[in-house]
């Protein structure tokens, strides 16, 4: 058998994590070299810019405008993707397969949509796709749910899994800092995706949902299968409320599996300050999955920013430079998806923080419980602050008892037509 002289790489993208990536492989060779069986050589890296002032030392005559120039290398065994987007992201993935290059990719939204798709090609080609950097930055979640948690049945994932967003909300809930000037500073420390709505919007979560949930149930979830609300209403007097109440808000990721069907939602959620969720911060994420085995595990780590993510990256580099190198022997062969349906989110029943302005006069309470009560939710307690004189407008807090989400949303319709209410100002989920 001829041995295999080194394993050629082609980096597509030199940015936050690109340049992570770089990094590792240019000081860290002669390591992964032990654990591979042979070196990886860096043999073209694409860029936009060839001028760009870059965090790490590459060769310039490495860097590429041209994908060919990685796509069409023959020397070129493993193509990892960190350009992100979906185009032409999808496109390079895609011709790598079929050119028979195996890929490595962080990329969330690609695998989220098009995982299957691509996964089927590899398959086809002989070739691996891996991704475990696409969820968690540098946890490990998809090797535990594909490999070590195989004999459970998984029922619950509760999940944090966007670092710009627990960063700011973990500002804005301790240090009363605004959104603008949190989401900047995720900005430069890298979290955030290089079209930030993403991140605020909750789109971001749901692709990594999607892919978790994917893996977890052994079927295909879609990002559009996913309910998903972002971040952009929450605002200081929802921190307040919730410390009052005895929560922390959180952009939850949840997903969970019974009766033949599953349930998937994004949005942000009060849970008790107890939680080991509640006490998760910063850029930091957590994933807590409930197998009918191994009852509760806890995953937690850095879950953005170029090292961690970097260090998914190579763990999955590393797993297929050994399947190169042992020739093919190994590869993992994934339980084929089926296809379960999803719940809507209007069957949810959970209890419900809801905070409004109301007229500042008799009887206007009495109106608001009345339209709960038609829809059959009953009221936990009310919060009243001292109204504004000026305005004549008081803020009220309501938090009900469990309510289906169906009912709630006609209710909060049914509000809003009054002519007592002056705003709806929040409505958010508690998860308990
Ligand atoms: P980034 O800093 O914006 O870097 C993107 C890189 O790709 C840049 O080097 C850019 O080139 C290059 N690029 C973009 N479009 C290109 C195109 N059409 N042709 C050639 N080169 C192109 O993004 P990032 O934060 O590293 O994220 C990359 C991927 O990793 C995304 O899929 C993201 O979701 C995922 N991810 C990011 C993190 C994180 O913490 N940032 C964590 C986990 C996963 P120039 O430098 O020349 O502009
Ligand atoms: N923008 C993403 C986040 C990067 O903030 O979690 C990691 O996937």
């Amino acid at each position: 058998m001829r041995m295999k002289r080194n394993i050629g790489i082609g980096l597509m993208g030199l940015g936050v994590v690109g340049g992570g990536v770089a990094r590792v492989v240019l000081e860290k060779n002669r390591t992964l070299a032990e654990e591979i069986g042979c070196p990886l050589a860096l043999k073209k890296v694409l860029v936009r810019d060839r001028g760009k002032p870059r965090p790490v030392l590459v060769d310039s005559h490495l860097l590429s405008l041209d994908p060919q120039e990685i796509l069409a290398d023959s020397e070129i065994d493993i193509v990892i993707e960190v350009i992100g987007g979906e185009h032409p992201a999808l496109e390079y993935t895609k011709e790598a397969l079929l050119r028979g290059k195996h890929v490595v990719t962080a990329n969330k939204e690609v695998i989220a949509k098009h995982g299957a798709e691509l996964l089927k090609m590899a398959q086809e080609r002989g070739v691996s796709i891996l991704y475990e950097a696409s969820v968690g930055g540098g946890i490990p979640l998809l090797l535990p749910l594909h490999h070590g948690l195989l004999a459970n049945e998984i029922t619950t994932m509760y999940a944090i899994i966007n670092g710009t967003t627990n960063y700011i909300l973990t500002r804005m809930s301790n240090e009363g800092v605004s959104f603008d000037v949190a989401l900047k500073k995720a900005q430069e420390l890298g979290y955030a995706e290089p079209d930030a709505a993403n991140d605020i919007e909750g789109k971001d979560a749901a692709y990594k949902l999607a892919i978790l949930a994917t893996v977890a149930f052994h079927t295909v979830v879609q990002p559009e299968d996913i309910y998903c609300q972002g971040i952009s209403r929450l605002c200081k007097q929802d921190f307040r409320y919730a410390k009052e109440l005895g929560y922390e808000i959180k952009l939850l990721a949840i997903a969970k599996q019974g009766d033949g069907s599953i349930e998937v939602r994004v949005h942000p959620a009060f849970i008790p300050v107890e939680f080991l969720l509640a006490k998760v911060d910063g850029v930091y994420n957590a994933v807590q999955i409930d197998g009918d085995l191994v009852g509760t595990l806890i995953f937690y780590g850095r879950g953005a920013g170029a090292q961690p993510t970097a260090s998914a990256i190579i763990a999955d580099v590393i797993a297929t430079g050994r399947v190169i190198c042992s020739e093919g022997k190994g590869s993992v062969r994934p339980r084929p998806p089926q296809r379960m349906p999803i719940r809507p989110v209007s069957e949810l029943e959970t209890r419900y923080y809801l905070r409004m302005g109301i007229a500042d006069r008799p009887g206007v309470l009495a109106q608001i419980a009345r339209v709960l009560g038609d829809h059959s939710i009953s009221i936990a307690s009310v919060i009243q602050k001292e109204a504004d004189e000026v305005t004549q407008t008081a803020e009220i807090v309501i938090m009900t008892h469990p309510a289906r989400e169906q009912f709630m949303q006609q209710s909060v319709s049914e509000m809003e037509g009054l002519s007592v209410v002056k705003e709806i100002c929040n409505l958010i989920r508690v998860e308990e």
